[in-house]
């Protein structure tokens, strides 16, 4: 997305689809894996205002759960 905005292009990730359907029809070879598709493009208009963030502790688990640190 990053290499997709240094050449001018604005980007979408969606993981919203079933990812064996879609590996079976664009024949993904079998040491391929689906991570995220990426729509890439030309922005028509300005983006939706985000919601707000949630604070890292809501967010970040490190290490294990229960385990809290930050
Ligand atoms: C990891 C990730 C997965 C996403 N998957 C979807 C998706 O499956 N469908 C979708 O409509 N938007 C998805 N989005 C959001 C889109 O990339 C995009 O921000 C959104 O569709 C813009 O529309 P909105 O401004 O109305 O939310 C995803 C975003 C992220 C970060």
């Amino acid at each position: 997305m990053l290499a997709a905005k240094g050449l001018g292009y604005d980007s979408c990730p969606i993981d919203g689809f079933d990812f064996e359907a879609v590996a079976e029809l664009i024949r993904l070879p079998e040491d391929h894996v689906i991570a995220i598709f990426v729509a890439i493009g030309k922005c028509i208009k300005e983006p939706c205002p985000r919601g707000g963030k949630l604070d890292s502790p809501e967010v970040i688990i490190q290490n294990k759960f229960g385990n809290n640190m930050i």
